[in-house]
């Protein structure tokens, strides 16, 4: 039997063939899960649906988390389609480009007010109405990064909503341990993916991982969804509010 035999998993965030949940989309299904892949918007439609045409049986649903409406939507439709949910993957983060230039300071209301929505508040938004899915508990996760307790240049924004998404995973656990819901946090080395892209210096970023993280290479996309697979399964049944860390080792280095 595998380890997510009769697991059912939405995973949120997926815009194409690298991107994170992606790639956990693809451990979890190898492990036995049924899934579901939400996407932001039409933008994107036609490269997700290549990616679920890989996985017969799997849901599309289309939701921008900025609207209510549209994250009821995909409960409604997984309600129908499975009666209930097991696991809960958050991997979107968004800010507006602008705020990803220049310094941190210059960083605008507006700006850390979408960023904060879409990166951050998202993870409440998304979690609060799968809570009712889950009367035998679950396992909700979302992905992060260093930045939330370290300054990286440019990462301005993120890095606040990083450090926020981190508080609300422990605060949400906090709330839904009585109901055996864990949630926690991957925080993932640099991948090359849309998001990355839109981060000045990525490539720099990436390039010190190499240079520096004991393992001595930068992260595999595969790596984070075999953490996904630990934190989904019941291997990790006793672990909740934390941040996994799946760096190569690059945050316990000092120099
Ligand atoms: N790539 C990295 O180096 C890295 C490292 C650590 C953590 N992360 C995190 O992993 C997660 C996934 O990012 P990724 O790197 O795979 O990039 P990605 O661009 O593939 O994924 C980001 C997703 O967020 C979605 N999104 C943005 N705004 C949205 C909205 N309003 N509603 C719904 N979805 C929306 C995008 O459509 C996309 O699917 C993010 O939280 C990111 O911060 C990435």
């Amino acid at each position: 039997m595998a380890l997510l035999d009769g697991n059912h998993a939405v995973i949120w965030g997926v815009a194409n063939r690298a991107s994170i949940g992606w790639a956990i989309a693809q451990a979890l299904h190898r492990e036995g899960a049924t899934l579901a892949l939400t996407y932001e918007s039409d933008r994107v439609e036609s490269r997700v649906q290549e990616l679920v045409d890989q996985i017969p049986g799997t849901l599309m649903l289309k939701a921008d988390v900025q609207k209510d409406g549209e994250i009821e939507s995909v409960y409604d439709r997984i309600k129908s389609e499975w009666g209930h949910l097991d696991t809960v993957v958050h991997s979107i983060a968004y800010a507006p480009k602008e705020e990803m230039v220049g310094a941190f300071i210059d960083t605008s209301r507006q700006g850390f007010n979408t960023t904060l929505d879409i990166s951050a508040y998202s993870l409440i938004g998304i979690t609060r109405p799968a809570v009712s899915l889950m009367p035998e508990g679950g396992s909700v996760m979302a992905m992060t990064y260093i930045a939330s307790r370290r300054v990286f240049p440019s990462y301005n924004v993120m890095g606040i909503a990083k450090s926020a998404l981190e508080s609300i995973v422990r605060y949400l656990a906090s709330d839904l341990g009585p109901q055996n819901i864990r949630v926690n946090a991957i925080s993932a080395g640099p991948i090359s993916t849309l998001a990355a892209k839109g981060v000045p210096g990525f490539t720099r970023f990436k390039q010190a991982y190499t240079e520096r993280a004991p393992l001595g290479r930068s992260t595999d996309p595969a790596e984070v969804g075999d953490t996904a697979v630990y934190l989904a399964s019941h291997l990790s049944r006793g672990v909740t509010g934390d941040v996994l860390y799946v760096d190569e080792g690059y945050h316990v280095v000092g120099f």
